[in-house]
């Protein structure tokens, strides 16, 4: 997939489903930059209904957080990849810190999880990033390049052009504390030196790679005039249709 700008909501567990709603109706109906392409990820429930709003909707997305590494079976209380697909969603958020570090997702299970989601027509934005201690310590670099090798570098150069990549650095989740400009791009380039390793220059200029950890309209500008940034994956303020908008206008 050509590289693109994208600016991708994660509104995790928040919104119920009229706020959902409300949010959803607010950004389809405002002034949206025309080459940015808007994501949203609502909770599950409420995938099939905001697809079905967007329908026709030039450049505004839904995905999904999460899904099953399996198509169908006995996994109470989990979604896969082909119902999410059914019910309208586009993508699916793959290998999110919350889901490494609550729900004890290593880079295999990752790995078969988007190889799940492709298989059913679902592109992931795949997460990486590494915690405090590691960046304290210098050795995030060494860090994230692992997270890739062993997982979304197993795939086939054809598969893996089908991604999108996410560096989000912990320590900046959900704390008010951003990654500083030159933090972001080192790593941005570093993950496009290791795609050249891998596969080669053509889908290393080809990926998206977007930075993620309390990206705001205050700092969206700075991280997104990075020649590696291609734009956000913001959590709390996606909440907000008009923060996650005047992000999308930061380009
Ligand atoms: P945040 O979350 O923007 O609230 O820091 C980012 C994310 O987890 O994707």
């Amino acid at each position: 997939m050509p590289r693109k700008k994208i600016v991708a909501g994660n509104w995790k567990m928040n919104k119920t489903y009229e706020e959902g709603l409300a949010l959803v109706s607010a950004l389809k109906n405002a002034s949206r930059p025309e080459s940015v392409w808007m994501i949203v990820t609502p909770p599950a429930l409420l995938t099939r209904e905001v697809s079905s709003m967007l329908k026709e909707q030039n450049q505004l997305s839904v995905a999904a957080q999460n899904c099953h590494q399996e198509t169908s079976g006995a996994y109470t209380g989990e979604i896969s990849a082909p119902m999410l697909r059914a019910a309208g969603a586009e993508l699916v958020i793959i290998g999110h810190s919350e889901r490494r570090q609550y729900f004890g997702e290593d880079n295999a299970l990752l790995l078969s999880k988007v190889r799940q989601a492709l298989a059913h027509d679902l592109q992931p934005i795949f997460c990486m990033g590494e915690p405090l201690e590691i960046r304290e310590a210098g050795t995030h670099l060494e860090y994230v390049k692992n997270q890739l090798e062993k997982s979304v570098f197993q795939l086939a150069e054809s598969d893996f052009k089908k991604i999108i990549l996410a560096y989000e650095p912990i320590w900046a989740i959900g704390t008010g504390k951003t990654a500083q400009p030159e933090q972001a791009q080192e790593m941005h380039q570093a993950i496009r030196s290791w795609i050249v390793e891998k596969y080669n220059t053509e889908t290393a200029n080809d990926t998206s790679i977007l930075y993620g950890g309390s990206c705001k309209p205050a700092n969206a500008k700075d991280l997104f005039s990075l020649p590696d940034v291609d734009g956000g994956l913001i959590g709390g303020a996606s909440l907000k249709a008009d923060d996650f908008l005047a992000i999308a206008h930061s380009f």
